[in-house]
């Protein structure tokens, strides 16, 4: 029965969440405040490395429930798919890689993004960051989708001084061009932006705050101040990483200080998540997991993430096990949010972490299939099928100690290494050590059965080059939507 078990996805909880649900003041939805890490790898937070300086997120993931078994995308804009329409990417055309600048590629319009059904259920919606998930066409863009107020980036990898990508200007205050005349460094005026829009806020309106940091994506920059946190690291890139982290860590200090001084944080969902596994080649760490972002690894797939409620949780302040997906928070926040969103939303479904009173049944999800390079990943219970090639950096990556300490081998994408498919037991080998492709042929078959099962819904991947007509020349030097 297992084929079709797979189509109709996880079991839902959904008792158990109506109770917690019912508990909570069902008249007053909760603040929803989302905030996403960008390339934080899982080595890189205080609860993981003591020697990471991130007393703010420690405290707030000590005062929740740290999730230890988070699932994200190997990618930015896949991950930011997910948790925008409760669907994988490979159901939407986002699962090939990410959404590069001058690619007419985005979130098809007709999936409905979180913040429009949030809107429904009467909630001010805001994005302060990173977007990357379309800008071709307005109708991709974040005050198009549902959203009242957008601060921030369309595109990634812009210098944090001058806020160009790829050579256009790309900042923007809601659909204008905001400049910024200071060249003053991004995170720098995300938090100020936030913690104004904080303070002005009409706090009678339920709040979905979407705070997608840049920080610690690329470029490797950051003021010398938090570089300087580090001065003992020998290695550059792991050093200027290491101070971008604790930056960021510095913006939602301070940030939730300002939500929590207008009471915003009393009756509150709180997430923090990271996009996707910490690129090793950038300084970010995944150790002791296996590989790193871009690959489908766990270093690349299994997220650094924690909740925090004063209210809404039923037990806090310990380490949740159980296995969730980027796909699932949709559907848990309408719920939460007083929408009905069914009982199933692509095959997924509410989590049931806000009660967490009983086994989840809650077992299956897909990592990526991605029918251009044939690469796929699906986890079955314990197991985790491979196929193709898992994407480049594979192996094992420690801190970088001083300057040559490691050598990043990339056993890699030109095709010069054949990947048979792979089985793993990741509760018993969570680092991916142990192949078991050969010697369990039963589970292997098994998974390679489910794998075709999901394979069938999959639609086209985009895979569409740069578009000159998007060329900031043509548009005053800046990134502007109107060419697709
Ligand atoms: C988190 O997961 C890792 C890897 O599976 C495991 O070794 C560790 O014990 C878990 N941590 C807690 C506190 O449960
Ligand atoms: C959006 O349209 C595509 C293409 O027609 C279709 O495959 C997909 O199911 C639609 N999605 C939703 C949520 O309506
Ligand atoms: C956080 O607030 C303090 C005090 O106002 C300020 O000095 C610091 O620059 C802020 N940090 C960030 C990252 O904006
Ligand atoms: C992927 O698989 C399909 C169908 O099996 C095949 O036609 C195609 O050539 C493969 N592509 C690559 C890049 O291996
Ligand atoms: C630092 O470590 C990274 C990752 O191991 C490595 O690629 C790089 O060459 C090292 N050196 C410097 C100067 O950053
Ligand atoms: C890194 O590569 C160099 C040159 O191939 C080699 O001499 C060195 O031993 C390697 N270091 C490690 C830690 O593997």
């Amino acid at each position: 029965m297992w084929m079709t078990a797979s189509c109709v996805g996880r079991v839902v909880m959904t008792l158990l969440m109506v109770v917690t649900v019912t508990a909570a003041d069902v008249t007053k939805p909760p603040n929803i405040i989302f905030v996403v890490a960008d390339d934080l790898g899982w080595n890189d937070v205080g609860w993981h490395n003591p020697s990471m300086l991130t007393p703010n997120l420690n405290r707030y993931a000590a005062q929740g429930v740290i999730l230890n078994s988070s699932y994200v995308q190997y990618f930015c804009s896949p991950s930011r798919n997910c948790f925008m329409t409760g669907y994988y990417p490979y159901h939407t055309g986002l699962q090939h890689l990410v959404i590069m600048p001058g690619q007419p590629r985005y979130v098809p319009a007709n999936f409905t993004m979180l913040p429009a059904l949030l809107k429904q259920a009467g909630y001010q919606t805001h994005i302060v960051g990173k977007w990357h998930l379309g800008m071709c066409n307005w109708e991709y863009t974040p005050t198009y989708r549902g959203f009242d107020s957008f601060y921030g980036y369309y595109n990634a990898y812009e210098d944090y001084y001058t806020h160009a990508a790829n050579g256009g200007y790309d900042f923007r205050d809601d659909t204008s061009v905001f400049r910024d005349p200071s060249n003053e460094y991004f995170n720098y005026l995300l938090t100020e932006r936030t913690v104004q829009l904080v303070e002005k806020l009409d706090t009678s309106t339920p709040l979905f705050l979407y705070l997608p940091y840049h920080l610690c994506h690329g470029p490797l920059q950051v003021p010398a101040k938090y570089e300087n946190m580090y001065s003992d690291i020998q290695n550059s890139s792991r050093r200027i990483y290491c101070g971008m982290v604790s930056m960021m860590d510095e913006s939602f200090g301070n940030i939730t200080q300002a939500l929590d001084s207008r009471g915003l944080l009393d009756n509150t969902l709180l997430v923090f998540t990271t996009d996707n596994g910490g690129p090793v080649q950038y300084g970010a760490n995944n150790w002791p997991l296996r590989g790193g972002k871009g690959t489908f690894w766990e270093g690349g797939t299994r997220g650094v993430a924690f909740v925090w409620s004063k209210n809404l949780l039923s037990r806090t302040g310990y380490t949740n096990n159980e296995m969730m997906h980027a796909v699932d928070w949709y559907p848990t926040i309408l719920h939460m949010a007083g929408l009905q969103p069914g009982s199933s939303i692509d095959g997924v479904n509410q989590w049931d972490m806000l009660s967490n009173n009983g086994p989840s049944q809650r077992d299956e999800f897909v990592y990526n299939i991605d029918t251009i390079p044939n690469s796929t990943a699906i986890r079955y219970k314990d197991y985790k099928l491979l196929t193709g090639n898992p994407g480049q950096f594979n192996d094992w990556y420690p801190v970088p100690q001083s300057v040559s300490s490691a050598n990043l081998t990339s056993t890699d994408t030109q095709g010069r290494v054949e990947w048979k498919p792979q089985l793993y037991n990741i509760r018993n080998d969570p680092e991916e050590r142990h192949d078991l492709a050969e010697s369990d042929h039963q589970t292997l078959q098994m998974m390679l059965g489910r794998l075709q099962d999901w394979i069938k819904s999959g639609v086209t991947p985009q895979n569409a080059q740069v578009d000159p007509r998007g060329d900031p020349k043509r548009w005053g030097g800046v990134w502007t939507p109107g060419w697709c």
